[in-house]
């Protein structure tokens, strides 16, 4: 469910430093990223073709990365420029490179078809460098595989029950009683739900109006929206306008496929600019690194129980909906590609 053809976020672009080459995994290939002498990003094949040693462990010279087992120097396109000891450079001493930019400061790696390259199939995630609301943000390793981390992101209805003593925290499950409102995209979903009286920790009860994209390659942009109690007896769905100021949090969050069995979760969450906004988002901050333990307890021994009985399949309920048709749009993409 993995379409290649896709922008996957490879790492938060300030916590990349300039000196030092950087090894990821996406799709289980190992890429290693490193940036130029004006500090733009180059993306190759983390593996040198002269013995397969890692170029992560390599160094930085201007515009180039020398393979620091036996020295071959490569361009950022993956080119050998320089084989110590010798004149001639076969034309196949090369490895390959990915198309990598900066985007609301995410790094993505196109992993697809480099003729097919779409920059507008970046997903929007304005909230991560717009002035209008101070954002923090996170990393987490998952030892297990990120359609299941999707999966949870894609049925909010578990905030009642794993997150019932941070995000979720009610007495009536609020957040699985209330079912949401699903739309497919053309990459994705659009999921929004209702709800309603919803205590806030800063002690004021609204009709809450959560609402997000989730996107291909597992890419989610979410707002929450306060409205006075009342606003959505009657509505069939969303609200009929939002505002800036109707926001009361945001996020912006990917899955990265790093192996089988193994994803890096990237997470943000940001409140509005204004009075207050170091303690709320402080606040935000805490109860989010909260809930994402507790997430991450409970997906890693789904993926333990899983192993145990290889090939035994879900049983779908109500809640799974959202699910199934952000999975039929990723099919749907990738059997296009193929
Ligand atoms: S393994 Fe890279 S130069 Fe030998
Ligand atoms: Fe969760």
């Amino acid at each position: 469910m993995y379409p290649r053809n896709a922008w996957y976020v490879a790492a938060w672009d300030v916590e990349f430093a300039r000196e030092k080459p950087e090894a990821v995994v996406i799709l289980g290939e190992p890429i290693v990223l490193f940036r130029d002498s004006q500090g733009k990003l180059a993306a190759l094949e983390d593996r040198c073709p002269h013995k397969l040693a890692p170029l992560s462990l390599g160094r930085c010279e201007g515009d180039r990365l020398r393979c620091m087992y036996h020295g071959i120097l490569f361009d950022r396109k993956g080119r050998a420029v320089e084989v110590p000891g010798q004149d001639m450079i076969p034309h196949s001493l090369s490895v390959r490179s990915y198309p990598v930019t900066v985007r609301g400061t995410w790094v993505w790696i196109w992993m697809g078809d480099a003729e097919k390259i779409d920059e507008a199939l970046i997903p929007e995630t304005e909230a991560l460098d717009s002035p209008n609301y101070l954002m923090r943000h996170g990393m987490i390793d998952y030892d297990a595989s990120a359609h299941l981390i999707c999966e949870n992101l894609l049925d909010l209805s578990h905030l009642s029950f794993v997150h019932e003593n941070s995000f979720g925290s009610s007495a009536n499950h609020e957040w699985s009683n209330s079912p949401p409102f699903v739309t497919t995209l053309d990459r994705g979903v659009r999921i929004g739900r209702w709800i309603r009286n919803r205590r806030y920790r800063d002690g004021r009860t609204v009709d809450h109006w959560n609402t997000y994209d989730f996107l291909v390659p597992g890419i989610l942009t979410m707002a929450g929206y306060a409205f006075p109690v009342g606003t959505a007896d009657g509505l069939e769905g969303a609200p009929e306008a939002v505002a800036q100021d109707d926001v009361y949090s945001i996020t912006c969050q990917a899955v990265t496929p790093v192996s089988e069995g193994k994803a890096r979760y990237f997470f943000s969450a940001g409140v509005p600019r204004g009075t207050d906004e170091e303690a709320r988002l402080e606040q935000l901050f805490k109860v989010t690194l909260q809930a994402f333990a507790e997430d991450k307890m409970m997906i890693e021994a789904q993926q333990k129980v899983i192993a145990q009985v290889p090939g035994r399949n879900f049983h779908p309920i109500g809640a799974d909906r959202a699910t199934t048709l952000y999975q039929r749009v990723a099919r749907k993409l990738e059997k296009i590609e193929r």
